[in-house]
């Protein structure tokens, strides 16, 4: 008798721990999808102003500064990654930078600072997605 009730307890906990670990590996994903649909959204903004040819400085200023913020999270959202991933990270980051610091105020000005960022997520993405 004490033994099947060990047994059953060592299925539950077994099971339990499995419904962690699934639970912890889906975790990932989500804020890694997320980080990445929020830099899409800012990233699509600024190429929507672009298109339409409307290009104010306020706006583009705050994008291209929700842009930089939210790659903060890129190393959390991608745990254990290895360091070339790592390093195309830091490049999103300092054309990011550049980006704002160029401070673009017209619609030449905003295409030339979003090819670099445009070029280095794509580049990204060719070797990890
Ligand atoms: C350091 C590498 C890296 C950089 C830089 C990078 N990405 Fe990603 N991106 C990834 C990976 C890896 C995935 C796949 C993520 C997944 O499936 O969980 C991805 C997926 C995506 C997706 C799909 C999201 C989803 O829900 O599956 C979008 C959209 C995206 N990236 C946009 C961007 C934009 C915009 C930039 C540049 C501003 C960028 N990424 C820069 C690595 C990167």
């Amino acid at each position: 008798m004490r033994a099947a009730l060990l047994i059953v307890l060592g299925l539950f906990i077994g099971i339990l721990g499995t419904v962690f670990a699934l639970n912890a590996l889906r975790q990932h994903q989500p804020l890694s999808h997320s980080v990445m649909s929020l830099m899409d959204h800012h990233a699509g903004e600024l190429r929507a102003a672009l298109k339409a040819q409307h290009c104010e400085a306020a706006p583009m200023r705050q994008h291209l500064t929700r842009l930089l913020q939210t790659q903060a999270d890129i190393g959390e959202a991608f745990p254990g990654v290895d360091q070339p991933f790592l390093d195309e990270a830091a490049k999103l980051h300092d054309k990011t930078q550049a980006a704002l610091d160029a401070a673009p105020a017209d619609c030449k000005a905003l295409a030339a600072v979003l090819k670099p960022i445009a070029e280095t997520c794509q580049s990204c993405h060719q070797q990890y997605r």
